[in-house]
C-alpha cells in the first residue's frame, strides 16, 4: 500500500493557536483525507516546538516554571484539533524525551562525521527569531521580521557546516523542480543559494544564556538551537533513530514525507533542514508546501492590533464545515488572502447555502413530494441528463486532479461547477411541469440524474467538509463506507450509485443562510437626520384612504401552487414556500404565519400572491413575493381561489 506522510510545523508554544495555524492544520487534515481516498496508508502529524528563549521570556511574564507553561499551553493545541475536525495520527512536543533522545543522536552523529565545529561568532540576534543575522540581512539596522533592534552577541559556538552542502543542494533543487512549491518559494530558496557562500549555522546556545532547551551530547555547557530542534521532528515522531532501520517501522514506512509550512519559515525548511539530512545520510523530503498569510482585512493579524482570529469561535459561529470550506476555498494556495466576516458569509451564503445546500433542498422535497422520498427508477435518458452527468464526471476529474496538486480553490472552482449545472438542469427540466403533465416516467428520471450526480459530489467534498459529506451521502441513502481507492474509482467511472426504490430523506437543511451581524457588518455612512414622517394610520384600525382605480392595476395578482414548504432555518415565525406561479421556474416566498400553520399541510394549496413586489430580504432568505391571508381575531385563513397556478386576478 502507497503511503503518504503530511506534516504541519510545529507551533510555539508562546502564543494561543490562531487562525494562522488553523489554517495549516487543517489543509494537512484535508490532505490526508484526500490520499485517504486515492486508498493510501496516510498519516498527518503535527504538534508544538517548545524550546528556546521566546518561550522562557513568555513562562517569566506568565509567573510560572517553562514546564508548566508549555504543558499548559500545548494541551490547548492538542484539544483543539479534534474539534476543527483533525485527524491527526501523531502529535508531537519537542519536550518529549523519546525527541529529546533523537535529537542528541542526531547531533552526535553530524559531530562525529566533522560537520559540526567549534567557533567563535558575532553577530547580531533577534530574540523574536531566535536567530542571529548578519549585517546585510539588517534592514535599517533593525530586523526584518520584528522591526527591532536586535542585539549583538559575540560568544563562543558551534557551528554546523551548512556551507558544505550548499552545491549539492541548490543542483537537487535544480533537479528537481517541485521539490519547493508554488514555484515562487522554489525561486526565493534558489536565491538563497545563489547569494554568495552560505553561511555556516550556529546551532548552539551557552547554557550561561539559556537553558531551556536540549543538552548537545558532546559539550554539556550548551543546549541545541531551537530551529535544530524543531526540524528534527519531522522524523523523530516517526521513531526515529531507533527504527532507521526497521522495515516494518514508521520511519521507512513514511519517510521521505510531505512538508506543510507558511511563507515565513521558507528559509529554516528549504535551506537548514533538507543541508542537515544530507549531512545525516538520510533521504530529503519529497515535497516542501509553502502557503501564503491570511491578512484580516488585509492588515497582518497581530496580539498589539487586537485582530487575531479565534478559530473555534469562528467555527462555531459559522459552522464547522462552512469554516473549512471558506479556508480551503478562498485561499489560493501560495498567495495571501484576507479573512473578514463579511468574506466568509458571502461566501458560504453563496457556495454552500445557495448552490450546494439548496440543490439538495430542492431535490430531496420534490422526490418525497412526487415519489414518496423513493429513488426513482431512470428511464430513457435524454441528451440533456447525459450532458449534465458528463459536466459532473469531468468535474469529479478535475476536482481530483487540482486537489492532488494543492490548487484547493480551483478544485473546489472546479466540482462547484458541477452543482451549478445540476441546479440549471432543475429549472430546465422543470420537474413540477412534467408533474403537472402526468409525466411520471420523465419526472423520475430527472430526479434519479439529479440524485446520482449528487451523490458524486457528497462524496468527494469528504476531506474538506467531513460531517456534511457524511450526512449528504446518508440524506442519499449510502452511509459512507470504508473510503477506499475503489469507492473513488467506482465515483469516477461509474453512473449509478443508488437503489432504485430506497427510501431517503425527504428534506435537507444542510447550510443555513448565514446573517451579517451588526459588529460583522462594515461600518456604514452616518446618516443625515431627517424629520420623523408623519406616522400613517396602523393598517389593521380603520379604513384606508381612497385609491384611484389605477393605483389598484398596479397589482399583480396571482393564483399560486405550494410546492414546498418549510420552517426558515433562521427564523420561527417564518416559512419558506416554492410556489408556482406559472412560470419557468417557482418562486421563493417567504411568510410569517408560522405560527398559523404547520408547513407540510399546506404543499399543494392554492394560495393568492402579490407578484410584483420588490424581492425582499428576510433573515437571509429572499423573498419574491407575498401570499395573502384574512385575519380574523387572533386567526388567519389563506385567500385562495381554484384556478390553474398563474392566473391573474382582477
Ligand atoms: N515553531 C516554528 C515552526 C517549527 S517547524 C519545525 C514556528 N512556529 S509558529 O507557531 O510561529 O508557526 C508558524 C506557522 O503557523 C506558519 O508557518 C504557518 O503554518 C502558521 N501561520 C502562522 N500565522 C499565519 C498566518 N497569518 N497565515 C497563515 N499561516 C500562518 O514557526
Amino acid at each position: 500500500m502507497k503511503s503518504y506522510y503530511i506534516t504541519t510545523p510545529i507551533y510555539y508554544v508562546n502564543a494561543r493557536p490562531h487562525l494562522g495555524h488553523a489554517y495549516s492544520t487543517i489543509v494537512a487534515d484535508t490532505l490526508k483525507r484526500f490520499h485517504k481516498m486515492l486508498g493510501e496508508d496516510a498519516r498527518m502529524q503535527t504538534g508544538t516546538d517548545e524550546h528556546g528563549d521566546k518561550i522562557v521570556k513568555a513562562a517569566t511574564a506568565a509567573g510560572v516554571t517553562p514546564q508548566a507553561f508549555v504543558d499548559d499551553i500545548s494541551s490547548v493545541f492538542r484539544n483543539l484539533w479534534p474539534q476543527l475536525g483533525i485527524e491527526n495520527d501523531g502529535f508531537i512536543r519537542t519536550t518529549d524525551p523519546e525527541h529529546k533522545k533523537a535529537v542528541q543522536v542526531l547531533l552526535q552523529r553530524l559531530y562525529d562525521k566533522g560537520d559540526i565545529y567549534f567557533g567563535e561568532y558575532g553577530g547580531h540576534y533577534c530574540y523574536g527569531c531566535e536567530r542571529f543575522y548578519t549585517e546585510k540581512e539588517l534592514e535599517n539596522g533593525l530586523c526584518p521580521q520584528h522591526l527591532t533592534k536586535p542585539e549583538y552577541i559575540s560568544e563562543k559556538n558551534y557551528f554546523f557546516k551548512m556551507s558544505k552542502y550548499q552545491d549539492a543542494l541548490r543542483q537537487y533543487i535544480l533537479d528537481h523542480p517541485d521539490f519547493i512549491r508554488p514555484e515562487r518559494y522554489r525561486n526565493e530558496a534558489l536565491a538563497m543559494l545563489e547569494g554568495g557562500v552560505l553561511e555556516d549555522l550556529c546551532i548552539s546556545r551557552p547554557k550561561s544564556r539559556l537553558t531551556w532547551g536540549i543538552e548537545l551530547p558532546f559539550d554539556k555547557d550548551y543546549v541545541s538551537y531551537v530551529w535544530f530542534d524543531a526540524l528534527a521532528n519531522y522524523i523523530t515522531a516517526l521513531g526515529w533513530p531507533d527504527n532507521e532501520n526497521d522495515e516494518s517501522g514508521n520511519y521507512r514506512k513514511y519517510w521521505p514525507g510531505e512538508h506543510l509550512v507558511a511563507k515565513d519559515i521558507l528559509k529554516p525548511h528549504g535551506i537548514f533542514w533538507p543541508t542537515m539530512l544530507m549531512a545525516a545520510g538520510l533521504p530529503l523530503y519529497k515535497h516542501l508546501n509553502v502557503h501564503g498569510y491570511w491578512l484580516v482585512k488585509d492588515t497582518k493579524m497581530s496580539k498589539s492590533l487586537g485582530n487575531v482570529v479565534d478559530p473555534l469561535k469562528a467555527a462555531e459561529h459559522f459552522g464547522l464545515d462552512a469554516f473549512r470550506y471558506f479556508l480551503l476555498r478562498e485561499m489560493n494556495f501560495g498567495s495571501d488572502a484576507s479573512y473578514s466576516p463579511e468574506a466568509i458569509i458571502t461566501r458560504v451564503n453563496a457556495d454552500l447555502a445557495n448552490d450546494l445546500g439548496n440543490l439538495f433542498s430542492r431535490v430531496l422535497s420534490m422526490n418525497a413530494k412526487y415519489f414518496e422520498s423513493k429513488v426513482p427508477a431512470l428511464g430513457n435518458q435524454l441528451e440533456a441528463d447525459d450532458i449534465l452527468s458528463e459536466t459532473t464526471d469531468n468535474a469529479a476529474a478535475n476536482f481530483v486532479q487540482l486537489f492532488g496538486e494543492l490548487r484547493f480553490s480551483q478544485a473546489l472552482d472546479a466540482l462547484w461547477t458541477a452543482i451549478r449545472a445540476m441546479n440549471k438542469y432543475v429549472d430546465e427540466q422543470a420537474p413540477w411541469t412534467l408533474a403537472k403533465s402526468g409525466d411520471t416516467e420523465r419526472l423520475g428520471t430527472v430526479i434519479r440524474t439529479l440524485l446520482e450526480n449528487m451523490y458524486k459530489v457528497a462524496y468527494l467534498i469528504w476531506p474538506i467538509m467531513p460531517a456534511s459529506s457524511a450526512t449528504m451521502q446518508a440524506q442519499l441513502g449510502r452511509p459512507q463506507g470504508p473510503l477506499s481507492e475503489a469507492a473513488l474509482n467506482d465515483v469516477l467511472h461509474y453512473r449509478m450509485h443508488l437503489r432504485t426504490g430506497l427510501e431517503i430523506a425527504s428534506s435537507s437543511n444542510l447550510f443555513p443562510r448565514l446573517e451579517m451581524e451588526k459588529e460583522e457588518a462594515p461600518a456604514k455612512p452616518k446618516k443625515e437626520k431627517k424629520a420623523p414622517a408623519p406616522k400613517a394610520a396602523p393598517a389593521e384600525t380603520g379604513p384606508k384612504a381612497p385609491i384611484e382605480f389605477t393605483d389598484f392595476q398596479k397589482l399583480d395578482l396571482r393564483i399560486g401552487t405550494i410546492l414546498a414548504a418549510e420552517q426558515h432555518p433562521n427564523a420561527d415565525k417564518l416559512l419558506r414556500f416554492d410556489v408556482d406561479l406559472g412560470e419557468e421556474k417557482p418562486r421563493q416566498i417567504v411568510s410569517g404565519i408560522a405560527a398559523h400553520f404547520k408547513p407540510e399541510d399546506l404543499v399543494g394549496r392554492k394560495v393568492v400572491v402579490v407578484a410584483n413586489l420588490p424581492p425582499r430580504k428576510l433573515r437571509g432568505l429572499e423573498s419574491q413575493g407575498m401570499i395573502l391571508t384574512a385575519e380574523f381575531d387572533g386567526g388567519l385563513s389563506l385567500l385562495t381561489a381554484d384556478a390553474p397556478s398563474g392566473s391573474s386576478i382582477a
